[in-house]
């Protein structure tokens, strides 16, 4: 699928079969979604541009490769977006982070905001917005049409599990923003959740119903 990047790793889709099955523990989730945040991050900044800086190793100098340009912003699709938030900062710890706080309208399935605090030169920095479900996209779509607001030009958007319609939704509003995710799942049920999904994220990561 155009603009979507399946990360089939065995490891990343081992984990993801754990993290669905509805026996799993709260705290196994919680660390398996750290361990495949860490392997979804890999991929999602493979494209990162190097340059390079004079070091000394004990041997001799040498021109070694190193991130160009400012650091990285996450951007946290609040709540669930900081289970996945945790594993990348281990991976970038000097990353910035921004925080969107949407919950979804329960009847209306809309995306209503009561939170948003981001560095302020998000035009200069890769922005990756994270949130563990694609589903109906309207938090994906409405906390992009935000971070765009504000500045943001180079964005990519990272999820565990997208449903086919969420992908649809959201790659129309926000075409240029590539989407990376560990499974393209089969459809949204009537309530707005993936199927066979992985129930709520949030109440699976924190314990919560
Ligand atoms: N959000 C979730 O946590 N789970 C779904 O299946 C859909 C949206």
């Amino acid at each position: 699928m155009q603009n979507v990047t399946v990360v089939s790793h065995p490891l990343v889709q081992h984990k993801l079969t754990i993290m669905r099955n509805k026996e799993t523990s709260t705290a196994g989730f919680r660390r398996l979604l750290r361990e495949i945040s860490l392997l979804l991050g890999y991929e999602v900044t493979r494209e990162l541009e190097l340059t390079t800086t004079t070091i000394e190793t004990p041997l001799q100098t040498m021109e070694a490769p190193t991130l160009e340009g400012k650091k990285l912003v996450f951007a946290s699709v609040l709540r669930a977006g900081n289970g996945l938030l945790e594993g990348l900062l281990d991976l970038v710890p000097a990353a910035r982070v921004a925080h969107v706080g949407l919950y979804r309208d329960h009847d209306t399935l809309e995306a209503i905001e009561y939170f948003f605090k981001a560095p302020s030169d998000l035009a200069d920095r890769l922005v990756i917005v994270v949130d563990p479900m694609l589903a109906t996209a309207n938090s994906a779509i409405a906390a992009v049409e935000k971070l765009k607001q504000r500045g943001a030009t180079n964005l990519r958007f990272l999820c565990l599990l997208a449903a086919p319609e969420g992908i649809e939704r959201f790659t129309k509003a926000h075409p240029d923003v590539p989407i990376f995710t560990a499974s393209i799942d089969e459809r949204l049920n009537e309530k707005g959740y993936i199927v066979p999904g992985l129930g709520d994220a949030g109440d699976r990561m924190y314990g919560t119903k």
